[in-house]
Parts: C-alpha cells; structure tokens; sequence
C-alpha cells in the first residue's frame, strides 16, 4: 500500500531520518502519511509472521503502526506529526 498526494502540494517541504535515510513531507504530515506518500510499503513487521503492516485504521485506535521516535519509544505513526530533522526507526 502506498499513498498519493492529491491536495496540499504547495505546503512547505520538511525532511527526516526514517532507517537511516533522509524521507521528503509536508509539514503538517503524519508520519505514516509521509512514509507511504514516499513510496515505502510498510511501517513494521508483524511479530505474528504474516508479513508487513502499513497501519490499519489511520486514526490511532488499533496500534499497527508503531514506529521508534527519535530513539525514545514508540509512537502512533498515524497519530505523530513528521517534524524536520526527526529519526524514525520502523521495527
Ligand atoms: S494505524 Fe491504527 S493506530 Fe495507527
């Protein structure tokens, strides 16, 4: 699953660190949104083995889509805005 962007192209452009590699957004991104808008095609692997996971609801509600901020924890990518310069650690 990946994203397009269809609106809000003129938003100014932010970079991060996801897994070592700088990603282009939008301020005012979610995380999950700038992943997929990238092109990847997953946020984490499942621990049941049943392959990659993007998310599944997109509002914060169902947790599959945890990704490491900034090497402190966990986060709803869904629910975390990307900020400039942030390091993002999918697992
Ligand atoms: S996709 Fe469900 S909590 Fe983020």
């Amino acid at each position: 699953m990946t994203f397009a962007r269809l609106v809000d192209q003129d938003r100014p452009a932010i970079s991060f660190i996801l897994d070592g590699s700088p990603i282009e957004a939008k301020r005012g991104d979610t995380l999950l949104t700038a992943i997929m808008t990238a092109g990847q095609d997953r946020l984490r692997t499942s621990e049941f083995g049943d392959g990659a996971r993007a998310g599944f609801c997109l509002m914060g509600a169902c947790q599959d889509c945890w990704v490491v901020v900034n090497g402190q924890g966990t986060k709803r990518a869904c629910q975390t805005l990307a900020e400039d310069g942030m390091q993002v650690t999918r697992r």
